[in-house]
């Protein structure tokens, strides 16, 4: 398959069509109606030609970086399902701006409806197919509520593996440390299904409460709300490989990753178009 090159210039009605801003008519409309500006200069031709990648548009009034590949941080709230077709609660798509939606990003990996904090999303297969491989390994941070005391038993059968109902090999935790008196965080590097809550059940406790706090080296920032998301640099930026300088132009980072260096930008939370 071959991708565009991103370093070639296009058309502005192009690139807003390859962002997800609707159909080529619709983006072409968009400039020629003077919808979209570029560091303040309202843009008026649709063949106007940039270099799409880090463009920082203003679209209808809304920031729009523009991102061959959509990566995002969800700071994801309690009652949404991580699916395409839910069931009982709403899809946690619907906390992504429209352009992300038309352009297909998926949940990497699943939380379930009551658990909250960092998810990811992305529109690139290959880099879901990455961070989902049980070969990969990239550790993920869980803050857990119990309905029982947490005692060093528990917390040392969990380290050293418990047998869930589905596979008889054991899984243990990367990490495990209690936080209070019936709170645990607990690292792992596999995704299976309710891990968390049937490894904590496997151990003789219940998981009442369970919050994602890391993926990788990813962490929410203090100021992304629960339903507001962030735009992500890449993999790297997950495996905390990035450069930690933000390309010029770009908003100020939100959602940083541990260590205090600033890989990922602010995108906000769904809003209209
Ligand atoms: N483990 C669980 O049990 N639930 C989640 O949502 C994530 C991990």
């Amino acid at each position: 398959m071959s991708l565009p090159n991103t370093a070639k210039p296009r058309a502005i009605g192009q690139i807003l069509f390859e962002q997800g801003f609707g159909t080529r008519r619709d983006c072409a409309g968009l400039v020629a109606a003077g919808h979209v500006s570029l560091q303040g200069r309202k843009l008026d031709d649709p063949f106007e030609a940039f270099e799409p990648e880090g463009l920082s548009l203003t679209v209808q009034g809304q920031p729009w970086q523009c991102h061959e590949k959509a990566l995002v941080l969800l700071n994801k709230p309690a009652g949404f399902e991580c699916s395409q077709k839910p069931k009982h609660w709403p899809s946690v798509l619907m906390l992504m701006p429209p352009p992300l939606r038309r352009r297909g990003v998926q949940p990497v990996g699943r939380l379930d409806q009551n658990t909250t904090g960092l998810l990811l999303l992305t529109d690139d297969g290959a880099l879901i197919h990455r961070l989902t491989s049980p070969k990969h390994h990239v550790p993920k941070v869980y803050e857990v509520q119990c309905d029982r005391e947490v005692d060093d038993a528990q917390v040392q059968r969990l380290l050293g593996g418990v047998v869930l109902d589905d596979d008889p090999e054991p899984v243990r935790a990367e990490g495990c440390e209690r936080t209070g008196e019936r709170a645990l965080r607990l690292t792992l590097v596999q995704g299976k299904y309710h891990q968390v809550k049937r490894m904590v059940a496997a151990v003789g406790n219940h998981c009442t409460g369970l919050h994602r706090s890391r993926f990788g080296a990813l962490s929410i920032a203090p100021d992304l709300q629960p339903g507001q998301w962030a735009w992500v640099d890449g993999l790297a930026a997950i495996l905390g490989e990035a450069q930690t300088q933000s390309a010029p132009g770009r908003p100020k980072p939100t959602a940083a990753p541990s260590g205090g260096s600033e890989r990922s930008e602010r995108g906000g939370s769904a809003s209209p178009r």
